[in-house]
């Protein structure tokens, strides 16, 4: 993949958290590049994410769904892509638990449709084509004390949403191997930043702690997750697409692991300071709730494949990274309320307040 090709590129998932990042990534630092975002806008898809970019000359939206095949085809016909940036997924555990099919109907039926389109459309000549599959730590499952997922680590799954991630892992990988369709996949660690949905531990704490509501900490806060900011994981797919091998699979991550309780508590120290309030007073809205089901104990990510073949390194420490994150959802309160309506309203009373 060279920079001087003239790429038209289709995004999917592009209205949602880390796609919105990757589409102004690619929207603005390749002018020369056309950018189509294909996106059904679930509750989680939000056309505000990308507000500053909407009207620039390389950017096109369409809202239309993964496992749509006749939009599929249509789209590759009049936008003749030459690269797939797939971004759009069911990406919440919580709601894998309670409606796991969602998940097997966009992850893994909506990624095989995509791999049918592309194959269809490339098949002809494969030279300078991309399909680029975005997908998660959690498909090697779930560590101890110790170690760390590799790119060789057996797949293990645990929750309906990251069994259906491997599966759309494995679906890319048999597409590479059985009709030479060129893939690259790459796994990160958990993300965080602006434009997160507040259902996610992060953005949802933020939210909580303005509002003087409950922090929600499932079990007794023990599990540990590695965390990287968002542009950082975006700059990461750009060095992967650009320079990354055909057919290989990178690790992203941040070598930044947190109890939950523990980033829980820094976000309550940084968000009394920034709001003015007393030492502590946050802490006391921590409440620990029934533990989830099948809960994952530890991710950690080694990403020195990355670092050393592709020279990628995160930019930010983490305590940088959330004071950032925590400033901006604090300029963007009116982001958060029109979120927080809504769907989103409801879903959080069935989790937290019917149980
Ligand atoms: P998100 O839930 O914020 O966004 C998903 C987007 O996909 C939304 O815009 C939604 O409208 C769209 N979408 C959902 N179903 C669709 C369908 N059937 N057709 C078209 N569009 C559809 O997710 P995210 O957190 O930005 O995650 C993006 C990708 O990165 C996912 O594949 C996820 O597995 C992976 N990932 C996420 C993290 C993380 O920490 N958030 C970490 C590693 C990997
Ligand atoms: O590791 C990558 C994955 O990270 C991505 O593939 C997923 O799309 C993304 O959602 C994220 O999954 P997690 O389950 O790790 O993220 P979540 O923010 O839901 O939870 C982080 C940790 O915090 C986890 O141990 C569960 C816990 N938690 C979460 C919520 C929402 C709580 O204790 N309370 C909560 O209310």
């Amino acid at each position: 993949m060279h920079f001087f090709i003239m790429h038209t590129i289709l995004i999917t998932g592009g209205a949602g958290f880390i796609g919105s990042h990757l589409t102004r990534l690619f929207v603005t630092k390749y002018p020369h590049y056309k950018i189509v975002n294909l996106d059904a806008l679930t509750y989680a898809g939000n056309l505000a994410n990308l507000k500053d970019i909407e009207s620039a000359s390389n950017y096109h939206f369409i809202k239309g769904d993964i496992t749509d095949t006749e939009l599929l085809q249509q789209l590759f016909t009049q936008h003749r892509f030459t690269a797939v940036l797939h971004c759009a997924a069911e990406s919440h555990v919580d709601r894998s638990i309670t409606d796991p099919l969602a998940f097997v109907r966009t992850n893994v039926v909506g990624t095989s449709s995509l791999l049918l389109a592309a194959r269809e459309f490339w098949k002809a000549d494969f030279t300078d084509k991309l399909f680029y599959h975005i997908s998660t730590d959690e498909v090697y499952g779930s560590l101890g004390e110790t170690g760390y997922f590799y790119e060789t680590t057996p797949y293990d799954p645990r929750s309906p949403y990251s069994a259906s991630k491997a599966s759309s892992d494995h679906f890319v990988r048999a597409f590479y191997h059985t009709y030479g369709l060129p893939v690259k996949i790459s796994n990160c660690s958990n993300n965080y930043g602006p434009f997160h949905f507040p259902e996610k531990l992060i953005p949802l704490s933020i939210n909580n702690i303005i509002h003087n509501k409950p922090l929600p900490i499932y079990g007794k806060g023990e599990n540990i997750r590695d965390w990287l900011y968002v542009e950082d994981h975006a700059r990461a797919i750009d060095v992967i697409f650009h320079n990354g091998k055909i057919g290989e699979t990178y690790n992203i991550g941040g070598h930044n692991e947190w109890k939950n309780i523990d980033l829980i508590k820094e976000l309550c120290k940084q968000m009394d300071s920034k709001l003015n309030r007393a030492p502590g007073t946050s802490e006391k809205l921590i409440s620990f709730v029934k533990d989830r089901a099948g809960h994952d104990m530890r991710y950690a990510i080694d990403a020195s494949k990355l670092k050393t073949e592709l020279g990628w390194e995160p930019s930010l420490q983490f305590e940088e990274g959330l004071s950032k994150t925590i400033d901006w959802y604090l300029n963007n309160k009116e982001w958060l309320n029109n979120v927080v309506s809504g769907n989103y309203a409801k879903y959080y009373e069935d989790q937290y307040v019917k149980r």
